[in-house]
């Protein structure tokens, strides 16, 4: 019967857990749960005798791999997978996998929740901006930037989108406006929202050259990685461009500077939160699940990233 750790520090509803249980307790497989713990050294004991990790946002590091003695797959519950060492799985044989979409309308609508909150200064009390006639530039046209295109139109915003590797007419489909030249987008956007993984080529890539091109009220908005910021750039313009604001799902480093110069001008959520839905986690486990029989019973390897 094949071993299956459901690896997440931060753990999943558990209306999701009841319904990765079910999955697995219907295929006849063995499961079991490492919620909230406290770092690399209990995901290797837990991983000595699975055939199969399920994890979120959680580190598999080449060391955890090298204990997963009879480890096959790996389904990362989610888009981004910069956290699994692919080179290490690689090289043993190990399939890595992401459920991509399964998570993105609540990333989506995470983004334009801090938007509001953003243009409603934080609901203080005093009068803040619409999103109506605003623009939007998504970096980005995936999952997650497709859905946000969606919601943004429902609030009357004008949206475009720079995506490289997405074919013009399909973006253009949806009715957004295709920028063949990303600086193009930042100069001419109200809102930039970040769709955009992170690996060698985005790390640190949304710098100074970029930012300073934006309006100078201009709001650049992350739910993708805070790697991706080149984070003294970031400090900068926020001095050069006095109403420049940056909301994130994942707080910068540096962000206590960040809070002791620049009041009201930023948002962090304190825990990563866009894809924190009920709703998410079922879509993403239950994917998860049925991805590790299907690979498991027949070699079937959609959405393998390795
Ligand atoms: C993703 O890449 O799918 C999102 O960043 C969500 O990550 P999480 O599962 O750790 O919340």
């Amino acid at each position: 019967m094949p071993k299956v750790l459901i690896a997440t520090v931060k753990p999943f509803a558990k209306a999701a857990v009841d319904q990765i249980k079910s999955v697995f307790d219907n295929a006849g497989y063995e499961y079991v749960f490492l919620e909230k713990y406290a770092g690399e050294e209990d995901l290797i004991n837990a991983v000595q005798d699975v055939d199969a990790m399920i994890i979120r946002s959680d580190k598999v590091t080449p060391a955890v791999i090298d204990a997963a003695k009879n480890l096959k797959i790996v389904v990362r519950a989610g888009a981004g997978y910069d956290n699994v060492n692919l080179e290490a799985a690689t090289a043993k044989g190990v399939t890595v996998m992401n459920t991509p979409g399964q998570n993105s309308n609540a990333v989506a609508e995470l983004v334009m929740g801090m938007m509001v909150f953003q243009y409603r200064n934080h609901f203080n009390g005093t009068s803040g901006h619409e999103l109506k006639g605003k623009t939007i530039g998504i970096h980005a046209y995936g999952n997650v930037g497709k859905n946000v295109a969606r919601i943004a139109k429902g609030f009357g915003m004008e949206v475009a989108a720079f995506d490289p590797f997405v074919p013009k007419e399909a973006i253009e489909a949806d009715g957004v406006k295709v920028f063949d030249k990303v600086e193009d987008m930042y100069a001419s956007c109200d809102f930039v929202s970040l769709h955009i993984p992170a690996n060698q080529h985005t790390i640190k890539s949304i710098n100074h050259k970029l930012l300073s091109i934006m309006k100078d009220n201009a709001v650049l908005v992350n739910t993708a990685r805070k790697e991706v910021i080149d984070e003294d750039d970031l400090i900068k313009i926020f001095e050069e461009k006095e109403g420049f604001q940056y909301i994130s799902d994942i707080a910068p480093d540096n962000k206590s500077e960040i809070a002791e110069k620049f009041e009201g001008r930023f948002f962090f959520t304190p825990k990563k939160m866009g894809a924190q839905t009920a709703e998410a986690n079922i879509n993403a486990g239950k994917a998860a699940a049925n991805q590790i029989i299907a690979f498991i019973e027949k070699g079937d390897a959609t959405f393998k990233v390795n």
